[in-house]
């Protein structure tokens, strides 16, 4: 079974997003001077909803097709501009700048006149290529949030499994090229996170 197959039938009975990362909204100020930013495997839409919802020009990208109409039903609902894209984040080569956006995006004073998004968000999806490849896709200065369950998540929790899981301290090194602004690890709540603040410089 492919990806979107098996993540389709575990969205088809849901009806709503689900909630925002709260570690993202904790970060709110980083983002006043975004005005772009999209959501990787962002799943229901729930963070690039809420992105949006702030007048962040917000590209929501998923494997799973049902995913992606739940995000879009809930956007035409609260009255939010929201863009979706299908794409397969573990395909290879990866999917480019070009695959993800349907429009050339804005430019935001202070952040730079090259293409890519002034923030991106990873949360709860382990490619590491895609990690590394974080860098590409951001502006000169943008930020990328990235939130990731840790082993030790493992002690109190069966799922995820092992492969979806990182090593207490690998986070930061994976996401090459930028600079931390913050790294945190530990318990949030039930679980054990990785929780990774970072910036592509200038
Ligand atoms: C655990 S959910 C996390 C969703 C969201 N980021 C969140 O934190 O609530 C993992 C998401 O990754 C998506 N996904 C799985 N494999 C993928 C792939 N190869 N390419 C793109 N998205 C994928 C799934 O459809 C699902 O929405």
């Amino acid at each position: 079974m492919s990806a979107a197959d098996r993540w389709d039938a575990k969205y088809a009975d849901w009806q709503e997003p689900g909630s925002p990362s709260e570690f993202v909204i904790g970060h709110a100020d980083l983002l006043a001077e975004c005005s772009t930013a999209v959501d990787l495997a962002g799943g229901t839409g729930g963070t690039a909803l809420w992105l949006a919802s702030l007048g962040i020009d917000t590209t929501l990208v998923d494997v799973s097709g049902r995913a992606l109409e739940i995000a879009r039903s809930a956007a035409a609902e609260r009255g939010v501009q929201l863009r979706t894209v299908c794409a397969d984040l573990e395909a290879e080569p990866l999917p480019s700048i070009a695959d993800l956006e349907a429009e050339p995006l804005p430019t935001a004073a202070g952040l730079g006149s090259e293409r890519g998004w002034h923030a991106v968000v990873c949360a709860n999806f382990l490619h590491r290529p895609l990690l590394g490849a974080l860098c590409g896709l951001l502006a000169p200065g943008g930020i990328a949030f990235v939130q990731i369950a840790t082993v030790d998540n493992l002690l109190y929790n069966a799922r995820p499994g092992r492969p979806f899981l990182v090593k207490r301290g690998e986070l930061p090194g994976l996401c090459h090229g930028l600079e931390t602004v913050s790294f945190e690890e530990g318990w949030f709540g039930q679980r054990h996170e990785a929780r990774l603040v970072a910036r592509r410089p200038s």
